[in-house]
């Protein structure tokens, strides 16, 4: 990394940039120095930040001047409007927001499948959280037998939709214990208590927006366009971390052993080979591991598997993934 290097955070206030805080806090990089950038409610509050105190700025034209590199925290709108801001300033764009994911020419990198595709791109896109912790599995049994195909269902923690999202299910959950009336708006129904089978807005076809992120998110990052896969995305009444169920079927023959034992070296994974040892929502949060448990053969198909994965949607699904992608950079 460049000496003295200049970083900024958009976004630095919400989930994904505290979170972003957090890991930096704990890694050993360096910067000459952090600009932490979010809207006009929360300037001025005070964050220690790589061993300095650092004031929130609010984000404007001017923000990414001297910036080497930018991490974007911030919803799509925000991201369309200001990564390229960022980037004629002369930063390296990491965002968050679904806005480039699918941009041709834009590399969706998790680092631990296709960390080459970051190259010399002035901006490279986060996949969505429930991808994140998907592909580096699909990735490590493609090594075994090519996949056939694929199905995803989430069960996908309320922080997945921000500080709005964890706040709601807070307050739905005092006011039904106190008898009183609910109000939604981070979500579209009741989430208290409840399991909602849409996350972001339904398409004509059926299929939920988040749902096509699982699909196409994954294709791209495993450069598999055609892989058949199909997705059902829930939220479910859990404050941190997203769990998937994953049917996976394979062109050839595998064991059980070597699909574990693949699972087993892959980095960034956590095998829980035992059975009762599996791996939970509550058990999962705030770690750096993409856990997967629950692993057997699929009696109905001649070579297929279920898995139940488990990872921390702010931290591996967004923050992590982002910073691995910084220190690709660096
Ligand atoms: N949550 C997840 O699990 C997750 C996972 C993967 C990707 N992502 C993506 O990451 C991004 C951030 O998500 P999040 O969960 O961290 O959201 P969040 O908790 O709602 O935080 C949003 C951030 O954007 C800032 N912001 C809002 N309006 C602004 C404005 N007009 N000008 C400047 N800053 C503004 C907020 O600042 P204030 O605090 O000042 O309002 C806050 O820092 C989103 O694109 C999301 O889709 C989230």
């Amino acid at each position: 990394m460049k000496k003295n290097a200049v970083l900024a955070i958009a976004g630095a206030t919400g989930l994904v940039g505290n979170e972003m805080i957090s890991i930096l806090n704990e890694s050993k990089m360096q910067f000459g120095q952090v600009r932490l950038l979010a809207s006009e409610n929360s300037k001025g509050e005070i964050y220690s930040v790589c061993g300095e105190e650092v004031a929130v700025e609010v984000l404007d034209e001017m923000s990414f001047d001297g910036v080497d590199y930018a991490l974007f925290a911030t919803d799509a709108e925000l991201s369309k409007q200001y990564v390229p801001v960022a980037v004629k300033a002369g930063a390296v764009a990491i965002d968050n927001s679904s806005h480039f994911r699918m941009q041709e020419g834009i590399p969706l990198v998790v680092p631990e499948v296709n960390p080459d595709s970051i190259g010399d791109n002035k901006i490279i896109a986060n996949p969505n959280c429930s991808t994140i912790q998907l592909v580096p599995v699909l990735h490590a049994i493609r090594s075994v037998s090519s996949l056939k195909r694929v199905v995803v269902s989430t069960y996908q923690s309320v922080s997945g939709a921000g500080k709005g999202g964890l706040d709601e299910l807070w307050e739905q959950t005092r006011d039904i214990l106190n008898m009183k009336e609910v109000k939604s708006e981070a979500f579209a129904h009741q989430i208290a208590f409840n399991c909602i089978p849409q996350i972001d807005v339904i398409l004509e076809d059926g299929y939920s927006k988040e749902e096509y992120k699982i699909i196409n998110e994954s294709r791209k990052i495993l450069s598999l366009p055609e892989l058949a896969i199909t997705a059902t995305a829930v939220r479910v009444p859990v404050l941190h971390a997203h769990a998937e169920s994953v049917n996976i079927e394979l062109h050839d023959e595998v064991s059980l052993e070597d699909l574990c034992s693949v699972l087993l070296d892959a980095p960034g994974i956590e095998l829980h080979a035992d059975h009762s040892d599996y791996p939970m929502q509550i058990s999962s949060a705030s770690d750096d591991m993409i856990h997967v448990g629950r692993i057997r053969r699929d009696r109905s198909l001649k070579c297929g598997f279920d898995l139940w994965i488990v990872a921390d949607n702010i931290r591996k699904g967004a923050a992590l993934n982002a910073v691995q992608i910084l220190e690709r950079l660096a």
